[in-house]
């Protein structure tokens, strides 16, 4: 028997998804750059030129579109000349925020820099996106920055970067003008930090804002879910009218209800509930840029959650933010991405915090060994949405209440349609007492369909670690297909990947 349905409105087109919405952040903190991506030229586990070769050829499967660095906190405390040149040359400085590396130490070797991520982001084929340092920094440092990544040649970075070995400029799109502004990027109130961003903007703007012809530099404001920091950040910038050289404006999404494995059935429910309640910031945020910048013809400013995930409490900076990722972790990643598929029409990038080892990574690493976590695999499974046109789905599903009356739907899901024709669903069964079985309606002569299903049997508090990664990877799941539709008996605590064609 049906118990859930998933309309989809397939005349209802919402918009092309960006391919960034699966974006990652990597920052120099706990294990994730050193130890993680970086475990240098002398390294007895394999590498390519001191990358960790396996958390390489992961990333590089997963296809990631875009990668954040080199913070968070750390950003604003991180003067990007320190970190190019000979490795040997390069100054050591306290890492102002966290410990990190194999020996947890505050201590930043500046073994990886520039062009050491540059190199990363190839190798696994992702877009850079940097964050420069307004709280201690300067816009000079920052042209720099822009300068030494991305003109050609002469007369000093772009031919310092020449002499440390890459001719062509490495093409940075994506520029964030500091990082959580409001707190550890300097404790600037809305209006000094929109004065400072103005600043910025002005000098990065001066190569002309393009990458190479035609394909511009995108720069990124940092917003929050406080929609009167927003209102103001942006009422400075009207009022100046230099709203133009904001393109996106982001803010950071974590949540955080129980332990990361030994939480009840009742904090299960609500961490989904604290996750999608990330559909209405994101509505927040483009509703208060609308009312700023209506005025203003032509401005068109994106919404980017730059930072997101799970932070259970085990997860504490004296430890490198590490914390054991669970399934329970992986099922509301579906509903964060799901939320994110619903709103292509504003949401212009995500990343989740942080990809190797730290929070809800996406690869963990010991001394030797490095395996996906069950959040990857969601990550997999979402692909085929990027790129596709995101399509209007409503489900009919049951909710489970919870002790404050907050209803958490048993069934989360989104659906898209690729330029091929076919439509994607994502469907994830949320209830720990068992399947459900649900259809996905209103898809018109239905020929055929295929499905994969993770977390089969797991259980919601299954975490990841080297011996049972691959016991997390898709298996397929069987599909009845109808005329205007299919149907799928879904696990307790599971995802699917529907296609149909
Ligand atoms: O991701 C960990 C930290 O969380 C980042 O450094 C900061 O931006 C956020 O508060």
């Amino acid at each position: 028997m049906v118990t859930d349905t998933v309309h989809v409105h397939a005349a209802d087109r919402i918009d092309r998804v960006a391919p960034e919405l699966f974006g990652h952040f990597a920052e120099h903190l706990g294990r994730c750059i050193y130890d993680g991506v970086w475990v240098g030229e002398d390294a007895n586990v394999a590498h390519d030129a001191g990358l960790r070769a396996e958390t390489v050829s992961l990333l590089a499967e997963l296809d990631p579109p875009v990668l954040r660095w080199p913070g968070g906190c750390f950003a604003d405390n991180y003067h990007w000349e320190d970190g190019v040149g000979p490795r040997a040359e390069r100054p050591t400085r306290r890492n102002l925020f966290w410990t990190q590396g194999p020996e947890n130490e505050p201590i930043e070797s500046n073994e990886f820099g520039t062009d050491e991520f540059l190199r990363f982001c190839e190798a696994v084929g992702a877009e850079p996106y940097l964050a420069a340092n307004v709280g201690s920094g300067t816009p000079e440092d920052a042209a720099r920055w822009m300068e030494y990544c991305n003109v050609e040649s002469g007369p000093e970075h772009a031919e310092l970067r020449r002499e440390h070995g890459r001719e062509e400029p490495w093409g940075v799109r994506w520029w964030g003008v500091g990082n959580e502004a409001w707190g550890c990027g300097g404790n600037y109130d809305a209006a000094s930090y929109a004065q400072a961003f103005a600043r910025y903007a002005t000098f990065l703007s001066a190569f002309g804002r393009v990458v190479e012809p035609g394909r511009p530099v995108d720069l990124v404001g940092v917003g929050h879910y406080y929609p009167e920091w927003n209102r103001e950040f942006l009422e400075v910038l009207d009022d100046r009218g230099v709203t133009g050289f904001l393109d996106h404006l982001s803010f950071h999404w974590y949540h955080q209800v129980g332990d990361a494995v030994e939480f009840s059935d009742e904090e299960y429910y609500r961490l989904f509930a604290d996750a999608d309640r990330i559909g209405d910031a994101i509505d927040e945020v483009a509703a208060t840029i609308d009312l700023v910048t209506d005025a203003t013809p032509g401005e068109d400013v994106g919404v980017i959650v730059d930072e997101w995930g799970a932070w259970h409490p085990e997860a504490n900076g004296d430890d490198g933010l590490e914390q054991r990722n669970t399934v329970r972790d992986a099922l509301t990643a579906a509903g964060v991405l799901d939320r994110f598929v619903e709103r292509a029409d504003v949401v212009t990038m995500a990343n989740i915090a942080q990809t190797v080892n730290v929070l809800q990574c996406v690869v963990e690493t010991d001394a030797e060994r490095a395996w996906p976590t069950p959040t990857y695999r969601v990550f997999d499974l979402y692909r085929p949405h990027a790129g596709a046109t995101a399509l209007a789905a409503t489900v009919e599903t049951d909710a489970r209440e919870l002790d404050d009356d907050t209803d958490v739907p048993c069934v989360s899901a989104s659906v898209s349609r690729g330029d091929d024709g076919g439509v994607y669903a994502t469907v994830a069964n949320r209830d720990l007492d068992g399947p459900r079985t649900v259809r996905v309606a209103g898809l018109d002569g239905v020929e055929a369909a295929f499905a994969e299903v993770l977390f089969d049997g797991q259980g919601a508090r299954e975490h990841s670690r080297a011996a049972n990664a691959d016991a997390f990877a898709a298996d397929d799941l069987a599909v009845d297909v109808e005329r205007d539709g299919v149907v799928l008996e879904l696990p307790a605590s599971s995802v699917a990947g529907v296609t149909v064609a």
